[in-house]
């Protein structure tokens, strides 16, 4: 895409994942991919030249100055981790003011000591899910270079945080698309309240993906799906405030949905940057865990061995699986929506999270799960079907012996019980 605007700093740019190629572009640039060889984008600072800080803690001096919004939002009090916005272009409305909760309940369900589990809430964002930490990113970056509409294709809470952040700072139009028949109602009347154009789609959400970057890329419109690096960085922030919450001590898992992978590619690079900054001595080890119904992620990785191998993964493993998926017809199915996905976006970059963290992927059951939600809810929290994959998860790994019984377990809790009550009362 061609806009561009003259960024103050040249201290942050967007380069190519890929290792054997590099080419860099500017951060004022609106992009999703590298041109030269199509791959996804980081955001990547010259840290050397940026104030760093010297330790984590030094983030927590920021609290007592939380009359100012950007130190009160729980992802721009961490903007020095994520430098590439002019502060007056920042958009925040409060997001990331989330819990760490030890819960010796869902401990007790996944099989790990007492004080060992540990649920990160991200359904206390103000749309209720993680997206707002990416949303808040991609949407200041929109911002900065002077988009006036934006869009997403969503299985529900994108276009929610979107149509939030578009309603609230009136800045930009929201522009959703949703497959047909694919959307808890919780999720589709929030976008509808808050102003969105939705557009419904015949198909499922790999088609609205498709749709909406052929649309976005040929209208110029600005897209925020998680193949917008900006986004990415947002999410990152996930990691910071659950080290934040552990008094800055690395846990030993990290355990998170997976479905576009988003949020597992954000992990790795927050830990990664963390590390080579000198931050944390070790990276905890990462489980991204599919739905069984739509488990391309563990498929590919745990069934065909494909690896991120420094940049060198194969290809041809990948084409030959989704040309399996169309011939046999096969479309994602679960009742977990949110993660209804079998083309995701971000495979690549996960692949390279899973390498720097050394991880495992798994799938769970649609009753796997809906039994692990229903145990973050007696225990007082409550999530939606989509992010008690986290739970199931654990507790699978923990029957294999993989996660330890004394290992420190985080689970990411990616979005809010009363998103999808149908699927809660139904299993009751
Ligand atoms: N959990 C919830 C509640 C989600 O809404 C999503 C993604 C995920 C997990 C998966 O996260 O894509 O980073 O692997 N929802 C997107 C959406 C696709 O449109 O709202 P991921």
């Amino acid at each position: 895409m061609a806009s561009t605007v003259q960024t103050k700093t040249d201290l942050a740019h967007q380069c190519c994942i890929q290792p054997s190629c590099g080419a860099t572009y500017d951060i004022g640039q609106v992009r999703t991919s590298c041109d030269a060889c199509g791959s996804l984008l980081d955001i990547l600072y010259d840290w050397e030249s940026l104030p760093v800080p010297k330790s984590l803690a030094e983030f927590e001096a920021k609290w007592s100055r939380r009359h100012e919004p950007l130190s009160f939002s729980g992802v721009w009090r961490f903007r020095d981790l994520l430098p590439f916005a002019p502060p007056e272009k920042i958009v925040t409305i409060g997001e990331g003011q989330t819990l760490l909760h030890a819960s010796d309940g869902v401990a007790r369900f996944v099989g790990v000591s007492a004080g060992k589990l540990h649920l990160q809430y991200e359904g206390m964002n103000p749309s209720g899910s993680f997206k707002d930490n990416g949303m808040s990113a991609a949407f200041s970056h929109a911002h900065m270079i002077g988009a006036r509409r934006a869009a997403c294709a969503s299985t529900g809470n994108t276009s929610a945080s979107l149509a939030l952040y578009c309603g609230v700072s009136k800045l930009m139009q929201a522009i959703i698309f949703i497959g047909s028949g694919k959307i808890s109602y919780g999720k589709l009347s929030q976008a509808l309240d808050y102003g969105a154009l939705t557009i419904q789609i015949a198909g499922d959400f790999d088609d609205a993906m498709h749709r909406v970057q052929q649309v976005s890329q040929k209208e110029g419109i600005y897209l925020v799906n998680s193949v917008n690096p900006f986004r990415l960085e947002g999410q990152k922030t996930i990691m910071f405030r659950v080290l934040e919450a552990l008094r800055w001590q690395v846990p030993d898992w990290i355990v998170v949905p997976g479905g576009n992978l988003g949020n597992s590619s954000a992990f790795g690079k927050a830990f990664h940057e963390l590390h080579e900054l000198g931050l944390v001595d070790r990276l905890p080890r990462l489980a991204v865990i599919n739905a069984a119904g739509a488990d391309t992620l563990y498929q590919l990785y745990e069934k065909r061995g494909l690896r991120w191998n420094g940049g060198r993964s194969d290809a041809a493993l990948v084409n030959n699986y989704y040309a399996e998926l169309d011939d046999a017809h096969r479309r994602a199915s679960t009742i977990a929506s949110a993660i209804e996905i079998n083309r995701p976006v971000n495979l690549s970059k996960c692949l390279r999270a899973l390498e720097w963290m050394n991880g495992v992927v798994r799938e769970v059951t649609d009753e796997q799960m809906l039994d692990a939600k229903a145990q973050v809810g007696a225990h007082g929290l409550g999530c939606e079907p989509a992010s008690a994959a986290s739970v199931a998860g654990a507790k699978m790994l923990r029957e294999e012996g993989v996660i330890e019984p004394g290992e420190r377990v985080v689970c990411i809790l990616t979005g809010h019980q009363l998103k999808d009550p149908t699927a809660t009362v139904a299993y009751h």
